[in-house]
């Protein structure tokens, strides 16, 4: 079959999305956008162990589910309501809390999450200790319902 030219829309579609994504990649540097086209982790969890739910000032909302194996983050996960940047920051958290202990779970800042993309836009860099404050509200979540399955289980020996 033979190859119809592009349209005049063909071609102003096709600019536009690629000045989005210029944009975009100077906002956030080669690993945000990346992120920002491929957020991994997002979704929720319904098996989690323990989740966070806070709207930040800005009116968005940022949730992170985590499922521990004993002591460990064996999967973790966010959702938000939020921009691109809340996306990135939410799914960046998410990562960074895999495989680690609740101890290493409270070193991760919004700080942290910034150093890592290392790029990011100054206006909202409060997203990033968004999606940290609800990273530490699910493990605050997850050590409550440890400290009362302990308590049954003490009660019932
Ligand atoms: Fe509200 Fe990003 S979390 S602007």
């Amino acid at each position: 079959m033979k190859k119809q030219p592009s349209s005049a829309l063909d071609d102003f579609v096709n600019n536009l999305q690629n000045q989005i994504f210029d944009e975009a990649r100077t906002a956030y540097g080669e690993i945000g956008f990346n992120r920002w086209r491929n957020p991994l982790y997002m979704g929720a969890m319904s098996d989690a162990d323990g989740c966070g739910c806070i709207t930040g000032s800005c009116g968005d909302t940022m949730e992170i589910f985590l499922k521990f194996d004993k002591n460990k983050v064996l999967n973790a996960s966010y959702r938000t309501n939020g921009c691109g940047s809340s996306t990135i920051c939410g799914s960046f958290a998410a990562e960074m809390a895999i495989g680690k202990t609740p101890d290493e779970l409270l070193e991760i800042t919004g700080e942290k999450i910034l150093q890592t993309l290392s790029v990011f836009p100054k206006e909202d860099e409060h997203c990033a200790f968004l999606a940290a404050e609800t990273l530490q509200e699910a493990l605050n979540d997850f050590m409550k319902k440890l400290a009362k399955s302990k308590k049954i289980r003490t009660a019932a020996a």
